[in-house]
């Protein structure tokens, strides 16, 4: 293993954030922009309106983002994020898939629950190298981010979970609804 010093890997640790925070600016901002063609594609105006509440929470959390930057000193540029690229690629296939389909709402879900999986990870490494570098503003404001997309998470989570009821045949064969 190779020794670094400590401020060899703080300026490391500090790069690396900043960077990660251009592609988390790059990541919500293309799914704000995804979003409504999400709401659109849902068969239930209940799962219509998550999304579009989801949308509004994502752009409020581009513009938190860009106060992260402003409170560490650094520009608010973007970098594309590869992973969210694909994610939302993955949704866009499932919206032309199954289109006019009774799965089309379940296929949303687990679309959008993979992508809130995805910025949790992303959010609590942040908040993470936030603390430990020194930037409690920073930190602040990504642990709120973290809490929402938490919150978020376990409303898909809900709703997954009415889904996959509401598509189970009750035991004594017949549909419930
Ligand atoms: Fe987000």
């Amino acid at each position: 293993m190779r020794d670094y010093s400590a401020p060899e890997l703080d300026a490391g640790l500090q790069h690396f954030l900043v960077e990660q925070l251009r592609e988390m600016l790059w990541a919500e901002k293309e799914l704000a922009k995804a979003l409504p063609k999400m709401a659109r594609a849902a068969n239930s105006p209940g799962l219509t309106q998550v999304l579009e509440a989801h949308r509004t929470e994502t752009q409020a959390q581009v513009s938190r983002l860009e106060d992260i930057f402003s409170a560490m000193e650094q520009s608010p540029r973007s970098r594309k994020c590869e992973a969210m690229d694909g994610l939302l690629a993955e949704a866009e296939n499932l919206i032309d898939e199954f289109a006019h389909s009774p799965v089309m709402d379940a296929a949303l879900i687990s679309a959008a629950r993979k992508i809130g999986y995805y910025e949790i990870a992303g959010y609590d490494s942040l908040h993470s190298f936030a603390r430990r570098l020194g930037h409690p503003e920073a930190a602040d404001l990504l642990a709120r981010t973290l809490e929402e997309e938490k919150t978020t998470a376990d409303l898909f989570a809900a709703l997954a979970e009415i889904e996959a009821q509401e598509n189970t045949p009750a035991p004594d064969g017949a549909h419930h609804h």
